[in-house]
């Protein structure tokens, strides 16, 4: 199992490409199941997220062929529409088959799914609003069948929460359905508004895709199509929130300032001097120690809880004391044990609220990633610290950093990875 080892201290300096989104790639590599034609696929990131979703479309039928950072899928020889347990056990977002194969094929079969450990991720609202649009669902040895024999027929479904993979997985649905489908309090992400430009460039009828309420009106078929993945927002915020905590100065290249808000705002409070412009960011903190800031994490536009766990560990170093809501998921405090042992000062106050005292250095010491995002609030934590720290189980930050120490060693960290006790890099 691999390993990380940083020695911390270094302020993060230089400039950085942004990797194509993970929570928009999936999705619209689910999505191309939906097209009678090819559709090539631009920007994609080199995950284990992204091979998962592959294999998982190979293991249907589809043909995926890629080189670099293109992926093409054609989908003509699916003769499968079952996603077995031991693939989707690792990634929530295999559920995201469902729609495109009930849509397109009247029927689909995907394990219950798996993905981080972080608190119960039920998927009652996609199921409801398959209902909703004619399919026969049913759980069964851990799988969710549903058929739609006759297809599905549009048509109103409210959420009881902004699902971000409920809204995925049933645009995707409506694309197909006769008639037309209102998706209400559906989610905002910028995400979802990758996906459906992309369900748009294969013919797809849809309108009001940012905002809460979405139409959808059914076509017969969808064609193949080409689209670009837009740049990862939470991994940009992520190494902006790194540099901020090590009192660096970073320049993002192909990072889209307008999918931040929120992100930003929180870093000028802390301190930081950003620039942003057109298909960039630059932030600066002039050598300063971070200012503590308090975040509440919520749907999009709000702070996403996908960047919770970074901006907590760089307010473990800052000036002053923190309060950080986690309003979106259960048991999404894993790090905070991790971080303590780099000397944090952080503890729980009931079980969705964390209070963080900033201290002025932590000292590194052997830590183990919990999920995927809190496996960089580690790295944010060892970035900082005095001395080595090893991480350990990063295969889940693989899950959804593309080349993580390449990335950081360019921004000056002192990182190497260790694979089963030898040094690789
Ligand atoms: C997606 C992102 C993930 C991010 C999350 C919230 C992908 C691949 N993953 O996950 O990185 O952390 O959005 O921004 O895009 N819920 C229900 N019933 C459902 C579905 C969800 O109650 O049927 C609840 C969940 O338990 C959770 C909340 O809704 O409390 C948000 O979950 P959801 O938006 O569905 O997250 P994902 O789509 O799994």
């Amino acid at each position: 199992m691999d390993k990380l080892i940083i020695r911390g201290g270094t302020p993060l300096s230089g400039k950085l490409t942004v990797s194509g989104a993970k929570n928009s790639v999936l999705p619209i590599l689910a999505g191309a199941l939906l097209a009678e034609g090819p559709v090539r696929i631009h920007n994609v990131p080199r995950l284990r997220d992204v091979a998962t979703m592959i294999a998982l479309l190979r293991n249907l039928g589809a043909d995926v062929a890629g080189e670099d950072t293109t992926v093409e899928v054609t989908q003509s020889s699916v003769s499968r529409f079952r996603a077995p347990y031991d693939l989707v056990k690792t990634m929530r977002a295999s559920f995201l088959l469902m729609g495109p194969l009930l849509a397109r094929f009247g029927r689909a079969e995907v394990s219950l799914p798996g993905g981080c450990a972080i608190g119960p991720r039920p998927v009652d609202q996609h199921l409801k609003g398959f209902e909703a649009l004619g399919a026969e669902v049913e759980l069964q040895g851990g799988y969710v069948r549903a058929r739609a024999a006759h297809g599905l027929r549009g048509c109103r479904i409210a959420l009881d929460v902004p699902t971000v993979g409920g809204t995925e997985n049933l645009l995707m649905a409506a694309t197909l359905a006769r008639g037309t489908t209102r998706i209400e309090n559906a989610a905002r992400e910028p995400e979802i508004v990758d996906l459906a430009e992309c369900l748009l460039a294969m013919g797809a009828r849809i309108h009001g895709h940012g905002t809460a309420t979405i139409e959808i009106e059914g076509v017969p078929a969808l064609r193949g199509s080409e689209h670009r993945v837009m740049p990862d927002r939470v991994e940009a915020g992520t190494y902006l929130i790194a540099a901020a905590a090590t009192r660096g100065s970073i320049r993002l290249l192909n990072g889209q300032p307008s999918s931040l808000g929120v992100v930003l705002q929180k870093l000028e409070d802390a301190g930081a001097a950003i620039e942003a412009m057109p298909g960039g960011i630059a932030l600066d903190m002039a050598g300063e120690r971070p200012r503590a800031v308090d975040i509440a994490t919520a749907p999009y536009p709000g702070f996403p809880t996908d960047m919770q766990a970074q901006f907590l560990a760089m307010n473990t170093v800052a000036r002053g004391t923190s309060r950080v809501v986690e309003t979106i998921f259960e048991n999404r405090f894993m790090h905070l044990n991790e971080l303590s042992r780099l000397g944090a000062d952080v503890r729980l106050e009931g079980l969705r609220t964390a209070v963080v005292r900033g201290v002025t250095r932590l000292r590194g010491a052997p830590v183990m990633a919990t999920d995927l995002r809190a496996s960089f609030g580690l790295v944010v934590g060892a970035l900082v610290a005095r001395g080595d720290t090893v991480i350990d189980r990063i295969y889940h930050i693989d899950r959804g950093y593309e080349g993580i120490e390449r990335k950081l060693r360019a921004l000056g960290a002192d990182v190497r990875r260790v694979s089963e006790g030898q040094p690789t890099s």
